[in-house]
């Protein structure tokens, strides 16, 4: 079986009118729209659903207030959907839709679902290289130029959970994700199988579970910044303004969502095969390149190094420094 990324989140939302000016704002194009919610499609197939938290569309509600009521994975064929049914019918419900789309929950209480994904090929344009100071690349050529950005796929979604350990079991041996980083005490990483970005879901260690963000990935950097720039004089508001994860090297828009939870942007992901052996990071060292705007408790370490991990993962419980005696 492989699983492909995010084929839809569907969210569920007590202000509609105030969600959609953020999405539409924020550069998502609308396939559809009624009375209870719209539906956005992406350039790569994929979709996010907005819908009133009455409408009965939703499937229930896994977290107290808004967000999301359901992350669909995307399948690459009907046989893996058929292997992902018998896989999940061993030990919990499944339902099917007409379309034959499953829904069920994790481990973790997630609602869940699987369908089959008709991913498309993303035109996008390779992006003129980057110029440095010794190394002319771009000669003759001004950079690519953006009105708007525009996303063109959903790149992750990331959940706190109590048990992440047990979590990430679920999709590792029964979905194929894989680990793709630890950060130590934090949070596991981890890709879908068919998929090469750094990271698809990212669970954090959590005393409940809770939602914390959903990343949309757009082109280049150029295209993150007249987002994030559009987003501003529209007064939506960021906390941390732009910055660069070391873990994944991604570039970071955070925003506070009328949603429910953050909703961001993100550019020039790290892309891995199974090649990658899952590193471990302190969070002070693997989350911060740089940032723009520093909290006042940040603790942010400009020096470090992941440690490579060989052989067995380890529990995140594991991982936990313990104050040196
Ligand atoms: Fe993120």
């Amino acid at each position: 079986m492989a699983l492909l990324g995010i084929e839809s989140v569907v969210y569920g939302v007590d202000d509609l009118e105030t969600s959609l000016r953020f999405y539409d704002d924020f550069g998502l194009e609308r396939a559809a729209t009624d009375e209870g919610g719209a539906v956005y499609r992406l350039a790569e197939g994929s979709s996010f659903v907005l819908r009133r938290a009455d409408d009965p569309r939703l499937p229930p509600a896994f977290l107290p207030g808004q967000g999301p009521r359901e992350v669909v994975w995307g399948v690459d064929s009907q046989a893996s959907l058929d292997a992902v049914a018998s896989e999940l019918r061993r030990d919990r419900e499944v339902r099917v839709d007409p379309d034959g789309t499953l829904h069920t929950r994790d481990e973790a209480g997630i609602n869940i679902g699987f369908r089959l994904f008709d991913r498309r090929p993303l035109e996008v344009e390779p992006a003129p290289a980057e110029n440095n100071l010794s190394a002319v690349q771009r000669w003759n050529r001004h950079r690519k130029w953006y009105e708007r950005a525009r996303p063109k796929l959903i790149n992750h979604v990331v959940f706190g959970v109590p048990d992440v350990d047990r979590a990430v079991g679920f999709y590792v041996d029964r979905l194929g994700f894989r680990v793709t980083d630890i950060m130590r005490g934090l949070g596991m990483f981890m890709r879908c199988e068919g998929r090469h970005d750094h990271h698809n879901l990212f669970l954090l260690r959590g005393g409940r579970l809770f939602f914390s963000h959903i990343s949309f990935g757009v082109e280049t950097i150029d295209e993150l910044m007249v987002g994030a720039m559009h987003m501003q004089r529209q007064g939506w508001r960021s906390d941390a303004g732009l910055g660069r994860h070391r873990v994944s090297s991604l570039v970071f828009y955070y925003m506070d969502s009328p949603a429910g939870g953050q909703t961001e942007y993100s550019a020039d992901s790290d892309y891995l095969d199974d090649h990658w052996k899952p590193r471990m990071w302190d969070p002070e060292f693997g989350q911060h390149h740089w940032l723009a705007v520093l909290p006042a408790d940040a603790r942010i370490a400009s020096t470090g190094t992941p440690v490579v991990l060989e052989g067995a993962l380890p529990a995140l419980a594991e991982t936990v420094r313990q104050p040196s005696a």
